[in-house]
């Protein structure tokens, strides 16, 4: 059996996708969900799924092995971020090499780094008048948005889009291809 631990600072509605697609899956399965934010709704969608969760405090990240002392006691195959957004640090990376991945809203390097997140990548793409956007699943290294990419796809856009609009099309290939690539990435 392979074990995911996805990490999510907010809603979780990537986590939930994820959940919900390995759930009769009898090889890979989530074993746990961790946040920074003791009130992000990902805890919820954990705790509905039945999954255990942890919570910890930037300390605990930073400062402590604390989270990566979890992850190897629950025998961890693949560190998954879905919506996670503190920086993930040296030390954390090379305890688990080439088995942390991230998933951005759009088409990296364009529209990545410091500040990058949510609603502000959307509103980004649209200022800039793109005609695409998409998705980037790539590995985490220690700087925001870098590390290698393992796989792309993209959607058209329309003068009507707004970012609202942007942020749907992109969450419907999330929901299509995080599960599919993370599959497969444990094969
Ligand atoms: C997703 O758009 C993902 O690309 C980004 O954070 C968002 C999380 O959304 N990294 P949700 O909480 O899964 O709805």
């Amino acid at each position: 059996m392979k074990r995911i631990a996805i990490f999510a600072s907010g809603t979780g509605t990537n986590a939930a996708n994820i959940i919900r697609y390995f759930d009769d899956n009898h090889d890979i399965s989530v074993k746990a969900v961790l946040s920074n934010n003791p009130t992000a709704g990902v805890l919820n969608v954990a705790k509905e799924a039945g999954v255990d969760s942890l919570v910890f405090t930037r300390e605990e990240f930073y400062e402590t092995d604390k989270v990566i002392r979890y992850l190897l006691d629950n025998q961890i195959d693949l560190v998954v971020l879905a919506g996670f957004l503190w920086l993930v640090p040296e030390l954390f990376i090379q305890s688990f090499p080439k088995k942390i991945i991230n998933i951005h809203p759009a088409l990296l390097p364009a529209f990545g780094g410091k500040g990058m997140y949510g609603a502000r990548v959307h509103q980004a793409v649209k200022a800039a008048n793109k005609q695409e956007t998409g998705i980037t699943i790539h590995y985490v290294n220690p700087h925001y948005d870098e590390g290698d990419i393992i796989f792309q796809t993209s959607c058209s856009l329309s003068d009507d889009d707004t970012p609202d609009t942007i942020a749907a099309k992109v969450h419907k290939l999330e929901y299509e291809f995080y599960p599919k690539v993370i599959g497969q990435l444990l094969n």
